[in-house]
């Protein structure tokens, strides 16, 4: 019911409405109408109150609460359940631990801030409070576990036409799974599995964006590698884009679902920056370079250097 309060308000852009009308339309008492909003008022959400015209909402926090998320919300499964954090370690450690107890599919945790969130490699990543989208998707697929490292191409054809949704038409994927902008990371993505020989227990797209971070406020080790929407001249709605997000990726997983991974596959080279680019391959202490032709069935990078043609597995490519 506070949702449904707090669209509600939203729906009367700031005009007053009267207690009596909100009960009346929303089939709902007075005092349950007041203590809603007293808990709206708690959680950073500001209303001003006039006795003669009843209440306005003039100020929502900007923060990804399950509240805000929902009111943005256009997913059937993906997103319909949040835990919502205020400050974790890592949102994919929370995310495993809960899939463990049984959470259902779709489920995110996110985090206004991550303590010690990591990626690929067992690199750390920054996430500093309310200055990027830190969250863990929980999935469980009927794919075999072989075909779980896909998942990390769908999560990253997601993500990039979240992003582009929301103004960053640029954007797009580096293999296996950085969204950059004009050749900066502005996403990391760090796909985990629980599985046995024949079943996925559950899979855990970790997933980090950028926002509102100013290229001062970057770790010095990135300043010039990383990017944010703030830095690219976009204040981006969060919880849009979370949602934009959320629906493409609902989207793709259903159709990977559904129809295999072919078009997954062919949406992913749609979205490349890294084909058709001379790349450096780096494994531990090895490194190559060669021409990035194409990605093979199992979303392993094809290099050709030269005098014949690699198939990355994993790794890192720089452009
Ligand atoms: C990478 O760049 O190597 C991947 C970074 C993945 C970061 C995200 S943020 C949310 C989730 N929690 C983590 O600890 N990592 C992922």
């Amino acid at each position: 019911m506070r949702n449904e309060i707090l669209d509600y308000f939203r729906k009367a852009n700031g005009e007053f409405v009267s207690g009596e009308q909100i009960s009346k339309d929303l089939h709902v008492s007075r005092t349950a109408i007041w203590k809603h909003i007293k808990v709206l008022k708690e959680r950073g959400y500001i209303f001003e109150s006039s006795t003669r015209k009843g209440y306005r909402l003039i100020y929502a926090p900007n923060l990804l609460t399950p509240l805000e998320i929902d009111s943005a919300l256009h997913t059937e499964t993906f997103g319909r359940h949040v835990v919502y954090m205020s400050s974790t370690r890592s949102t994919n450690e929370e995310a495993k631990k809960i899939a463990r107890e049984g959470a259902e599919e779709g489920t995110i945790v996110v985090a206004e801030e991550q303590t010690g969130g990591h990626g690929r490699l067992t690199r750390g990543f920054y996430s500093p409070f309310a200055k990027g989208i830190w969250f863990s998707l929980i999935l469980r697929p009927k794919f075999f576990p072989m075909e779980a490292s896909k998942c990390t191409l769908l999560a990253a054809i997601g993500v990039c036409r979240g992003i582009r949704r929301l103004g960053l038409k640029d954007a797009g994927i580096k293999w296996p799974n950085d969204i950059l902008y004009h050749g900066k990371k502005m996403v990391g993505i760090l796909t985990e599995m629980s599985a046995s020989m024949e079943k996925i227990d559950y899979i855990i797209m970790g997933i980090g964006i950028n926002t509102g971070m100013k290229k001062s406020e970057f770790p010095e080790a990135f300043r010039e590698t990383s990017t944010s929407f703030l830095n690219e001249g976009i204040d981006v709605s969060r919880k849009d884009l979370l949602a934009a997000i959320l629906a493409e990726l609902e989207k793709e997983y259903h159709m990977a679902q559904t129809e295999g991974f072919d078009k997954v596959l062919e949406d992913w080279k749609t979205l490349s920056v890294t084909l058709g680019q001379e790349v450096r391959v780096i494994f531990g202490n090895d490194s190559y370079t060669g021409k990035a032709v194409d990605i093979d069935k199992d979303g392993c990078l094809l290099v050709d250097t030269g005098s014949h043609v690699t198939r990355v597995i994993a790794g890192d490519v720089s452009i």
